[in-house]
């Protein structure tokens, strides 16, 4: 026999995001760990982070993000069928956060679950939405990437204090006349688990950033053109490419070793968000639209990688 299947077009609609107030500078860092502003700008290329308020959650910022999308989009929260959680850094395993997010924005009995690839996040989030409306499974996903880094990150351990943030973006994906975001490519180093991991439940996260730095220069590096390849697309079609925000010197040599073209807009939003993981590429995303330096219709290549290790990308239109 044959199950009824649908066939459906699939675009991104809106981005939003929440950036928690306290605004925290290498130098303040600086007076906790032994560190320095010029080493952190020199190697990392961040000058500044958001750390949340006590009373923050990954919940609530989620919320704050969601909310802000789904007013962008232009639809009322009772018109989303399925909600998406990207994050790395939830409180407790049980239960997920997205039915929570979910009700808390008043969308009614949605189909919600969470997602953990890392700083990968988002895109598989972004990959499992584009299906779910494609396959009619949902007709409208919120995807939210969130991460309140500061509960896991050791204060005493300059690798990974210096690097991490709080943080959450969101998008709307809707039903679409036309497919607006190309297929996903993802995948993953499943041998290389301690590179960055939370050994247990009473653990913080350690990182080897030398082993993580190298893979994302050289075969993360070489699934871009692979993510482009899968759109139909060539690297000089890409008007806006937002990679991940792990560290400027990756993003550098990203660009510095692919072919995009000399006026190709590169996100570089870890200057002033450090590395909030699920959350980096919507947030990064937004700030180019507010500040006008993407335009909707405009084609932009993402990548997400990061512990599993895993990664993820995807082409899509700019709403
Ligand atoms: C973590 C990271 C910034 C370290 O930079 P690096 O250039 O690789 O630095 P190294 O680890 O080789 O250390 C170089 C020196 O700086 C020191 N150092 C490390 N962190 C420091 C800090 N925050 N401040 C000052 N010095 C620091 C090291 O102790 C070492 O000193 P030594 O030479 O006396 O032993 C870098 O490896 C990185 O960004 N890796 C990727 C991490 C990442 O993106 N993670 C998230 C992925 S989603």
């Amino acid at each position: 026999m044959h199950f009824p299947s649908a066939r459906h077009y699939a675009a991104i609609k809106s981005f939003g995001g929440y950036r928690p107030a306290r605004v925290v500078t290498n130098d303040e860092l600086a007076t906790q760990v032994d560190t320095s502003d010029e080493w952190i700008l020199t190697r990392v290329g961040i000058r500044e982070r958001r750390f949340a308020a006590p009373g923050e959650t990954a919940v609530s910022m989620a919320v704050e993000a969601g909310r802000e999308a789904i007013e962008r989009a232009g639809i009322a929260p009772t018109d989303i069928d399925l909600v998406l959680v990207a994050s790395c850094t939830l409180p407790t395993q049980l239960p997920s956060a997205a039915p929570e997010v979910a009700h808390l924005l008043g969308i009614g009995a949605p189909g919600a679950f969470d997602i953990n690839a890392a700083c990968a996040g988002f895109c598989y989030g972004i990959g499992q939405a584009s299906h779910a409306v494609q396959t009619g499974a949902a007709e409208t996903v919120l995807v939210i990437g969130v991460e309140k880094f500061t509960d896991w990150v050791d204060p005493s351990d300059r690798s990974t204090y210096i690097i991490f943030a709080d943080g959450a973006g969101a998008a709307i994906v809707g039903r679409s006349p036309e497919q607006r975001i190309a297929q996903t490519v993802w995948g993953s180093a499943g041998d290389r688990p301690e590179a960055i991991i939370v050994r247990d439940r009473r653990s913080l996260i350690e990182m080897d950033g030398r082993a993580v730095f190298r893979w994302a220069t050289t075969e993360v590096r070489d699934e871009i053109t692979r993510i482009c390849a899968a759109s139909g697309l060539s690297l000089r079609d890409i008007d806006v490419f937002a990679p991940h925000q792990a560290n400027l010197r990756i993003i550098d040599s990203m660009v510095r070793a692919l072919d995009f073209r000399d006026d190709v807009v590169v996100a570089r939003d870890i200057a002033v968000s450090g590395n909030t993981s699920a959350a980096s590429i919507p947030l990064a995303v937004r700030a180019l639209l507010e500040r006008g330096e993407a335009r909707s219709g405009d084609k932009v290549l993402t990548i997400g990688f990061g512990a599993g290790l895993t990664f993820a990308g995807q082409v899509f239109e700019m709403p």
